[in-house]
């Protein structure tokens, strides 16, 4: 469903104001007013503005400077400018500033009306183009491939669009909380904010007076009223992770304040109305934490109104390719200059054969820094962490070293006596190459080096 545009008529003169509103409103759209520049840079900062019509001369913050301030903010509000006759050049400057179009005035109402359906079109194609610009920069939520995470896709484009709370299982890593933002994202309270809070990272004391607020002088310490969290996240949504982290006694509060609509803050008599949406996380069972007595099962009923659970990516072997190719995309793009990351087999080979405890965030953090590590582009074992590259095909165990390469002739043989002694060296030092390389008495590159003439898949 679309929804009206909403448009803010801003003009110091009232008497327009009062037309120009009172015309569009027939129209169907949603109108407000301001009578300064001031004023509508305060209404525009809360973000729900679609198309501003401005006048051009005004006291104090005048149309153009309307204009550059907002674009300032990255904002990408469209503006039409109203200008008299005699200032069309003005209105020229407007639109160098970022204005979408001017009308001289005395307006048209079809005039109007006209403009307004075209840029509600604008704004159509700004959307999709904000989509597709978030997919290809990698921000957010890359689109996943296996069933699952499809499945799981479609359920969260049609719980964003309710109020329903939502709580997001899974184990840590698996993007619980990329997902809480993406629900977000996806429903009507996009213009409004999305605020996270991390409840096993707040001291127990003040988690209290976090989600709900606290009146000056509640307690020592509070020498001014707090809004709290609840209240912050008013017409938004409110990202509760780690919920299993809860002490019990704030369980109560919070299970209070989500079917009464409303909190009180610390020192408070007053309750206060609030439309929040909840999304709750967490890596833990509250299942089992309700039969140990730990989570409250009328809280946890309250929460698993609709639930999400993100598998493990090592049951997602088609995510895990998707995911690999991505990271390496968005690396090559970090490290510029037209450097494109590619795998050799073994390292691919590797990536792939992992188990990845800690799911996406242990991968993306591996090609973050396989691409630091990289001297060529071309990622090999030697730079992916050795738990993963301990993943890579094996060498063949207890075979004689000296006859690995096939050749008996001297050079080659003691070559594989070096190679066997460098992965000997690797081992007693648990792994750390560095250490091995000091061992050694050589520098850590040329044992790389080494390793990498050898062919030597495993480290
Ligand atoms: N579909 C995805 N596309 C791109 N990046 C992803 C995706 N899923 C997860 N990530 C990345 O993986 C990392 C971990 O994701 P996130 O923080 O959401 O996990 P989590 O389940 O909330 O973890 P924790 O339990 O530790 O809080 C983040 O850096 C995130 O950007
Ligand atoms: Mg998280």
């Amino acid at each position: 469903m679309e929804s009206p545009l909403q448009i803010l008529v801003v003009d110091d003169e009232p008497a327009i104001r009062q037309v120009l509103v009172g015309t569009l409103r027939k129209a169907g759209y949603t109108v407000e007013q301001a009578s300064s520049g001031e004023d509508a840079l305060e209404i525009l900062l809360k973000g729900a503005v679609d198309v501003v019509i401005c006048d051009i001369r005004m006291p104090g913050m005048d149309g153009i400077e309307l204009v550059k301030r907002v674009r300032a903010q990255g904002m990408d509000t469209l503006f039409l400018i109203m200008t008299a006759f005699a200032s069309v050049n003005t209105a020229i400057e407007a639109m160098r500033a970022g204005a979408y179009d001017y009308m001289i005035k005395p307006l048209r109402k079809e005039d109007v009306l006209h403009r307004l359906v075209q840029m509600g079109n604008v704004i159509r194609l700004q959307d999709e183009n904000r989509t597709l610009r978030q997919i290809i920069r990698g921000h957010g939520v890359f689109p996943l491939v296996s069933p699952a995470m499809q499945r799981l896709e479609r359920q969260i484009q049609k719980v964003a669009r309710t109020d329903h709370t939502v709580l997001i299982t899974g184990e840590s890593g698996t993007g619980k909380s990329v997902h809480a933002k993406a629900i977000h994202d996806a429903s009507p309270r996009t213009a409004a904010l999305f605020i996270p809070v991390n409840c096993g990272s707040i001291p127990e004391q003040l988690l209290e007076s976090e989600f709900f607020g606290h009146m000056k002088g509640a307690f020592t310490g509070a020498d001014r009223n707090k809004k709290g969290l609840f209240l912050e996240a008013d017409q938004g949504t409110l990202f509760l992770d780690e919920i299993g982290e809860l002490p019990l006694h704030l369980q109560v509060k919070l299970l209070h304040a989500l079917e009464q609509n409303q909190v009180r803050a610390v020192g408070s008599e007053q309750f206060r109305k609030i439309d929040v949406r909840i999304i709750a996380a967490t890596n833990k069972n509250l299942k089992a934490m309700v039969s140990e007595g730990t989570f409250r099962e009328d809280l946890y009923f309250r929460l698993n109104v609709f639930s999400i659970h993100i598998p493990p990516l090592r049951e997602r072997p088609q995510d895990l390719e998707v995911l690999m190719d991505h990271f390496l995309q968005k690396n090559s793009a970090k490290l510029g200059g037209g450097v494109i990351l590619t795998l050799s087999t073994e390292a691919r080979e590797a990536l792939l054969s992992y188990d990845w405890p800690g799911n996406t965030r242990e991968l993306e953090n591996a090609l973050e820094r396989a691409a630091i590590l990289t001297e060529d582009g071309h990622i090999g074992l030697e730079d992916l962490p050795d738990s993963v590259a301990a993943c890579g095909t094996a060498a063949p165990r207890g075979e004689d070293p000296t006859l690995r390469a096939g050749s008996k002739s001297l050079r080659d043989r003691m070559r594989n006596m070096e190679i066997e002694l460098i992965l000997q060296a690797i081992e007693e030092a648990d792994g750390d190459r560095k250490q091995a390389a000091r061992e050694l008495g050589i520098g850590l590159s040329s044992l790389y080096r080494k390793l990498e003439q050898a062919q030597v898949p495993r480290l």
